[in-house]
């Protein structure tokens, strides 16, 4: 039996609440799919500053060292950017494809929400985030700076990986780019270069304010959208109003070989932690690329139906009830008819 070696870093705030419930949904998942996940619990964020006085502990990484992959639940800041930094998780992969039965709950107009299935291709360990940066000292004229660099290198290693997604889906790219005031990062140039082994992939350069809103606008255009650190982070959050919460989706950060940490998009809502009531689907979705990026296709498959199945349902935890019709249920209610509906679900296979 194919056993994989997982580390859970739950973090902060609904961090393990979420954690505790996509793990108890995966370890149902593997016996009823014939593979098994051994997991390691480590400290990251907050929990992991009180006790070693830094965000991302040595013990943590050594930990996460020839793992086969990091469910990650939620930190406010502290340790994630060390985190993806050091296993050079450059590739973050966020999929946007709103469920028929929340369309009500999308900020956009329920006509323009057919077909659209976006996926965001974010660069996650350059640019703003980690290029030079300080602040003056001088308290009487005080200032400060974070620089905004990348190599070609980098963005060309980050389009190979957006055109090859395109190309395994419907052929088109997005570039989102800021070119007519930030000239030195030519994005366009670059990745054109790139898609020269790309043929078939059209690409679609655009302003990075344009496409912002494009996406409010029109989303059904999209298909792949390629962008550095921060454009991607601001993007990406749109893709939460237009699938009618962030506590839907989910993400993979993935390095050259593969090695990737899996986490929500979403953050550690402070206001809602400790009460039980936080929405799973966010790290269940990313317990679902993190099935894809195993070859468990089958068990991913499977995991994404049944939510929608819950989802048609009526079930729905806190963040999306809004009608009476609607059955809520906390983060372990949600989980246990989960749960069930998976073996019901297999049952009927
Ligand atoms: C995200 C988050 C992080 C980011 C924060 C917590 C540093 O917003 O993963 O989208 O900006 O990358
Ligand atoms: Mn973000």
């Amino acid at each position: 039996m194919q056993e994989y070696r997982l580390v859970a870093l739950p973090g902060e705030g609904v961090g393990p609440e979420v954690v505790e419930a996509a793990l108890a949904v995966l370890a149902h998942l593997a016996t009823l799919h014939g593979f098994s996940v051994r997991v390691t619990h480590g400290l990251v964020g907050e929990p992991a500053v009180q006790q070693f006085g830094t965000g991302f502990p040595e013990a943590t990484a050594r930990l996460c060292e020839g793992a086969d992959g990091i469910l990650f639940g939620a930190v406010s800041k502290a340790g994630l950017l060390e985190l993806r930094k050091q296993f050079d998780l450059f590739a973050n992969l966020r999929p946007v494809r709103p469920v028929k039965s929340l369309r009500h709950r999308s900020s956009i107009k329920p006509e323009k929400l057919d077909g659209v299935d976006i996926l965001f291709v974010r660069e996650l360990v350059s640019g703003i985030y980690f290029g030079p940066s300080g602040r003056g000292v001088d308290e009487t004229a005080p200032y400060g700076f974070h620089t905004m660099q990348y190599a070609d290198s980098e963005i060309r290693r980050i389009a190979r990986v957006a055109l090859q997604q395109a190309q395994q889906r419907r052929k088109k790219l997005a570039i989102a780019h800021k070119e007519n005031a930030l000239p030195c990062l030519p994005w366009t140039r670059l990745v054109q270069e790139e898609a020269a082994a790309f043929p078939d992939v059209a690409l679609v350069p655009m302003l990075v304010d344009n496409l912002a809103m494009q996406l409010v606008m029109n989303p059904q255009q999209f298909d792949v959208i390629l962008a550095g650190n921060l454009f991607g982070d601001i993007l990406s959050d749109i893709g939460g109003a237009i699938a009618g919460s962030i506590g839907l989706l989910g993400s993979a950060s993935l390095n050259a070989d593969g090695f990737g940490l899996y986490e929500a998009i979403h953050g550690t809502a402070p206001d809602i932690a400790g009460k039980g009531i936080a929405n799973p689907m966010g790290t269940l979705a990313s317990v679902e690329l993190m099935l894809r990026q195993w070859d468990e296709g089958t068990a991913a498959a499977h995991l994404a139906i049944a939510q929608e199945q819950l989802l048609e349902a009526g079930y729905r935890t806190a963040d999306l009830v809004d009608s009476p019709e609607d059955r809520f249920v906390n983060t372990k209610a949600f989980t246990e008819q989960l749960i069930q509906q998976l073996t019901n679900s297999k049952a009927n296979q």
